[in-house]
């Protein structure tokens, strides 16, 4: 039997096509503060938390803010993002994602969400991936952002799982090092170029099957 007992998901990039929203709050608020930003810039911001990802976007416009206007600014952008998503349905759900889920549950899988996300319950509620889930631990529960493996940690833990039978699925880069720190396994869900510290790396969920789970190795554990 394989080793893996759960399957724990990202959330945007990987269930859900979120960045676009993203990007265009993050731009609307650039273009406010007076310069551009670009699709390019956007991919430093994947899996980056909220207040990280603002500090990124002010170090491209070379402005130094105070805290309270950081915090202003992020609010602002997160009222235009959360006007976004709640507009979002079932159709946004990424190819193959909806599948794999249904998948892993009828072969006995645990499923949990692990995002950074302070709005995945907004996402998961419009798209009715809620109940795919045995837990979800979002942006809300966590103190630490990826690549700190708190969050998978924490869906390994309230799942009952140990973190070597645990596979996570990550499209950013500090997500597959917060899988890796957890001591899991981990597939990317993008290009295998930025994604190489995955155990291997598919271009969707669709390409996934629960057959493929053997082609991991029993992880080694390297748990902080
Ligand atoms: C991650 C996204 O899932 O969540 C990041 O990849 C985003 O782009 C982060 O910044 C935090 O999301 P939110 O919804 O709490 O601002
Ligand atoms: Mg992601």
């Amino acid at each position: 039997m394989n080793h893996i007992q759960a399957c724990l998901f990202d959330l945007d990039g990987v269930l859900v096509d979120t960045a676009k929203y993203h990007y265009l709050a993050w731009k609307r608020l650039a273009n406010e503060l007076g310069f551009d930003f670009t699709e390019q810039d956007n991919e430093r911001l994947k899996g980056v938390s909220r207040m990280a990802s603002l500090d990124i976007l002010l170090s491209i416009g070379k402005l130094t803010l105070e805290d309270a206007k950081k915090q202003e600014l992020a609010a602002r952008k997160n009222d235009w993002y959360v006007e976004s998503i709640s507009r979002m349905d079932h159709t946004e759900i990424l190819p193959g994602a909806m599948e794999y889920l249904q998948a892993c549950r009828e072969n006995g899988l645990k499923t949990a969400l692990g995002s950074a996300s302070k709005n995945a319950m907004i996402i998961l509620n419009n798209t009715g991936l809620t109940p795919y889930f045995d837990a979800i631990i979002d942006g809300t529960r966590t103190s630490n952002a990826k690549p700190d493996p708190e969050v998978f940690l924490l869906g390994a833990q309230e799942l009952g799982i140990s973190p070597d039978n645990c596979v996570v699925f990550e499209d950013a880069e500090a997500g597959i090092e917060a899988a890796r720190r957890a001591g899991m396994n981990c597939i990317g869900i993008g290009s295998p170029a930025t994604l190489n510290q995955a155990d291997f790396v598919i271009a969707s969920l669709a390409e996934m099957t629960v057959e493929r789970l053997d082609q991991l190795e029993q992880a080694v554990g390297t748990q902080e």
